[in-house]
């Protein structure tokens, strides 16, 4: 037997075109026509996925969310809506909607989003205090937790903006480990790292062959991240074109290499991030309106350091680690005051630079490496302060990737910025300096 579905909307033709294309695929469906027709229909019946509209008359679908949650908390919810710009998605996602549908929708799209839900296992349950990686108790950071959670819980896409070192990665893979698809794959790839020619063999995969240098298949980033979760940072570096092939794939979830003949599906869940603001890139047109709005089920703003001064005594300790004897007030105090271009990155540079220099005693003003004046001046800070600051040797009490990444820093610099002859002088190939660069995310 299928899967029993409840439709809940107004619109006899928008109930009426999804029992068609739900009962095709075998689904048990029943519609009904507004919130208090469902809540009756699930009290008489068992169902294993509810569709539901926004705006009704009687009982609205957020309305019926609320008693969804109160009463059936694993019932998976998709909700539809009439237009993506709308916060009734936010706040559907938010009373604990699993995904959403535009309306209307194909039927690869519907058909991929009810099997995805049906899937959908509610994971541990999460509460933001147990989002313990992201350390803070400022409001913005607290905020930034309970979205983590929701994004965990449900099943949209999500965009993540924030300056540069403001956890914008950790985020990611947080909303990750705490979903449902947390045994799935985390695949991460950054945008600006990569020659716009090799877009599609890249995200699509390429048939050995298929053009010079192709010399076995590849199964692109799309497959690789089936079932679980492609992190794409820097989306703003992508172009328009493969924005619009990225929707595609988003929409209908069939992934077609390069020089192949069939098409496959795939299962993926988005998780971008961008350090600018996607309403200056939608107005320059860097940014696709419709990308957009597909990928912002949820968004999650990181606030700069600057913007939650309090929380550095507790970041402070927290890089420092448990073993570690503290601050002297002082120290704390210069901290607080500094200032943080390269933002949670820097103090961590900076701590942790700061704690091999004290040793096993209490780490003082001495001990940090910051410039007269308040300003944070490690070299491993903002992006200004990377490439001046790049010269001599590294720094005592580095850790082994933080001398990585200023020998790379190093050999970019003299080699004026030229990767292939920085590659040499460091005696790696290309794409392994493209690698290490992705991991420090550097442009
Ligand atoms: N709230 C936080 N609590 C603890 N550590 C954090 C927090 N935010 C960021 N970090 C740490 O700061 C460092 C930088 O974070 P991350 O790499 O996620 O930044 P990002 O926003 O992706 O930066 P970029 O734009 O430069 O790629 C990481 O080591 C991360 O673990
Ligand atoms: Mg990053």
């Amino acid at each position: 037997m299928g899967s029993k579905i409840l439709i809940v909307d107004d619109e006899p033709s928008a109930s009426d075109y999804l029992r068609l294309l739900l009962e095709q695929e075998k689904f048990e469906v029943r519609t009904t026509a507004n919130g208090v027709e469902a809540l009756i229909a699930l009290e008489t019946n068992p169902f294993d996925l509810v569709i539901s509209d926004i705006r009704m008359p009687q009982m609205d679908g957020l309305e019926l969310l609320t008693h969804l949650q109160q009463r059936w908390p694993d019932l998976p919810v998709i909700v539809l809506t009439a237009n993506e710009g709308i916060e009734d998605v936010v706040q559907a996602i938010h009373l604990g909607a699993l995904n959403y549908l535009v309306k209307p929708s194909s039927a690869a799209a519907v058909g991929e989003a009810v099997k995805k839900a049906l899937r959908f296992r509610p994971s541990k349950s999460v509460e933001p205090p147990l989002v313990s990686e992201l350390v803070g108790e400022s409001p913005a950071i607290v905020d930034v937790r309970h979205r983590v959670v929701m994004a965990a819980r449900s099943d949209v896409h999500v965009i993540i903006t924030g300056d540069t070192g403001t956890g914008k990665e950790l985020v990611s893979r947080a909303i990750h480990a705490y979903s449902a698809a947390a045994a799935g794959p985390f695949v991460a790839h950054n945008c600006a790292l990569s020659p716009p020619e090799l877009f599609e063999s890249e995200f699509f995969g390429h048939r050995r062959g298929s053009f010079t240098g192709a010399d076995r298949d590849h199964s692109g980033l799309l497959r690789q991240a089936d079932g679980g979760v492609l992190f794409l940072d820097e989306l703003e570096t992508m172009l328009a074109a493969h924005q619009a092939k990225l929707l595609r794939v988003i929409d209908d979830g069939e992934v077609r290499s390069v020089g192949a003949e069939q098409s496959q599906r795939v299962s993926v869940r988005f998780l971008a991030a961008t350090n600018r603001d996607p309403a200056i890139m939608m107005q320059e047109r860097t940014l696709r309106e419709d990308l957009y709005y597909r990928l912002r089920g949820i968004e999650i703003r990181l606030p700069t350091l600057s913007q939650r001064l309090d929380d550095i005594p507790l970041l402070a300790q927290h890089f420092a680690g448990a073993d570690s004897a503290g601050f002297t007030p002082d120290a704390l105090d210069a901290l607080m005051r500094a200032e943080w271009q390269g933002n949670v990155r820097q103090l961590r540079n900076v701590v942790q630079g700061a704690k091999a220099a004290a040793g096993e005693g209490k780490v003082g003003v001495a001990h940090l490496s910051l410039q007269s004046g308040g300003r944070g001046s490690h070299q491993f800070g903002g992006e200004g302060q990377r490439a001046r600051e790049s010269d001599g040797s590294a720094p005592q009490g580095s850790t082994l990737r933080e001398i990585e990444y200023w020998a790379i820093q190093r050999a970019l610099q003299e080699c004026g910025g030229n990767r292939t002859r920085a590659a040499k002088m460091l005696d790696i190939d290309r794409s392994t300096l493209r690698r290490k660069l992705a991991e420090f995310g550097v442009t």
